[in-house]
């Protein structure tokens, strides 16, 4: 199907009419959870807001609209945002000006939204994710009708071009190049919330880039839920590696890198190209999720182990300073012991440089939230801890490998140790150091330890 896309234009009736119902400048406050691609999404919203005649606030207790911006990707997540949300009503009741809109991932869930319906009365708006640019209309419509505006979850499939965004950093910056999942892995509840895959045309993402780039952004993360099938959709004929090197191509000093790949798509091209490029990082999150075929097969992940190995290989030898991360899911319905010691020798296999680990959590409406589950939590949350415990061998033995070698990293703010920086090397890895040196330029950094999954160094 083929993507259509609309440019964003400035509605300038809300504008005046939210001037007018506040009178002096209102402020707002966005409090984004979960991914990139959320943070992001607030960025987003931060910016249509303040294009509409918000200014940003600094805390909650400053704002007459907070808008939270939720992710539903496990349970945890959505426990923590209704936890937040519920804290607010004390607010509400000191500064009744106050309003409270929900957006993200949650309000895209026809439950969710009933259930803020009955339970919170205190939540102004619901809106959903690919309404960010019609927000100050929403408000306005909550304003004229004095009632509550819970919108209920419905898909919009178009791709909104040049939405304001109020960035967060001045040198590091997310760009959105795909939205939305066709993958329907079993455990994820992304492709029911986000939608179906819709991606950018080139142009438009080449000339965000170049903007960024001139910006004096030096670090640009390409965002997606699975960034290898981008170009599927579109009238022109474009791949992932493709986009990549034409965004390689624009000169300036600067960092490349993206997420997340999904292992079936992640192709020879992909590891080319980011061997001959000039701003690539030699770094790729490939989360794997088990380690086990049995448990792929029933995720639905369509790639078995060894073809994912294979890749790995092929990354290492093209690329041999190339790190590695990656996502898994403890405790998937069904994952037996003999399943698990499989993903232990996986990750003791690829060695990576950075594990996320998640303990399964059923999502209802997802095809495993079917699959009989009877692993008690107790032994899923043991497994957890014995790979936290490899990762901590291989971090270190990775860590060692680097002492001596002296690198460009993107000094990016305060260490954890008095008076130290932090900068992020080209592979990801952090480093510490004691000297002082601008915060958003590249710095030369000679590795001198290894604190845990910390690097130590000093001004080359
Ligand atoms: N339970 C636990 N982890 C999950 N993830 C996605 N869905 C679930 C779930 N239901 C993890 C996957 C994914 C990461 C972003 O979140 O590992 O890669
Ligand atoms: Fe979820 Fe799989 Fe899509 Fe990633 S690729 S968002 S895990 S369905």
């Amino acid at each position: 199907m083929e993507t259509k896309m609309i440019r964003f234009e400035k509605n300038e009736k809300a504008a005046e009419m939210i001037a007018e119902f506040y009178g002096c400048r209102p402020k707002v406050f966005v409090h984004s959870f979960g991914c990139q691609q959320n943070v992001n999404d607030g960025e987003k919203i931060k910016g249509v807001l303040i294009d509409a005649g918000f200014a940003s606030a600094e805390c909650p207790e400053q704002a007459d609209l907070i808008v939270f911006n939720t992710c539903a990707v496990r349970e945890h997540a959505e426990q923590r945002v209704f936890g937040n949300i519920g804290a607010l009503k004390k607010l509400k009741e000191t500064n009744p000006r106050l309003m409270i809109a929900v957006s993200g991932c949650m309000a895209q869930e026809e439950a969710v939204v009933e259930k803020f319906k009955n339970h919170y009365p205190f939540v102004d708006i619901v809106f959903g994710i690919n309404k960010i640019d019609l927000l100050p209309e929403i408000l306005c419509e909550r304003i004229r009708s004095q009632r509550r505006v819970l919108d209920t979850p419905a898909e919009r499939t178009e791709v909104i071009e040049d939405i304001p965004q109020e960035r967060g950093s001045r040198f590091r910056a997310w760009l959105s190049i795909m939205y939305g999942c066709d993958n329907f892995c079993s455990y994820c509840i992304v492709p029911y919330v986000r939608g179906r895959e819709r991606s950018r045309a080139s142009a438009d993402i080449l000339k965000e880039f170049r903007e960024l780039v001139d910006a004096g952004y030096k670090d640009i993360t390409l965002l997606g839920q699975n960034v290898n099938s981008y170009g599927k959709g579109l009238t022109e004929a474009i791949n992932f590696p493709q986009l990549l090197r034409m965004l390689d191509a624009v000169p300036g000093d600067y960092c490349i890198r993206f997420m997340t790949s999904h292992p079936k798509d992640a192709t020879h091209e992909l590891i080319d190209t980011i061997a001959e490029s000039r701003h690539i990082s030699h770094h790729l999150h490939l989360p794997v999720q088990s380690g086990s075929n049995r448990i792929l097969k029933l995720m639905n992940r369509r790639y078995d182990v060894e073809s994912y190995l294979a890749l790995i290989d092929y990354a290492k030898t093209r690329i041999p300073d190339m790190t590695f991360s990656s996502d898994i899911i403890v405790g998937f319905p069904g994952e037996t012991e003999e399943d698990f010691l499989k993903t232990e020798e996986l990750c003791r296999r690829v060695e990576y440089m950075q594990l996320f680990t998640f303990i399964y959590s059923k999502r209802s409406g997802t095809a495993a939230a079917e699959m009989p589950d009877p692993t008690p939590r107790k032994e899923k949350s043991d497994r957890i801890g014995r790979l936290l415990a490899i990762q901590e061998e291989v971090v270190a033995k990775l860590g060692k490998e680097m002492i001596g070698r002296t690198v460009r990293a993107l000094v990016e703010g305060d260490g954890r140790k008095k008076d130290s920086l932090t900068a992020r090397l080209d592979n990801n890895m952090t480093v510490e150091f004691m000297q002082n040196a601008p915060v958003g330029e590249f710095a030369e950094i000679r590795i001198t330890g290894v604190r845990g999954a910390i690097l130590t160094g000093e001004l080359a």
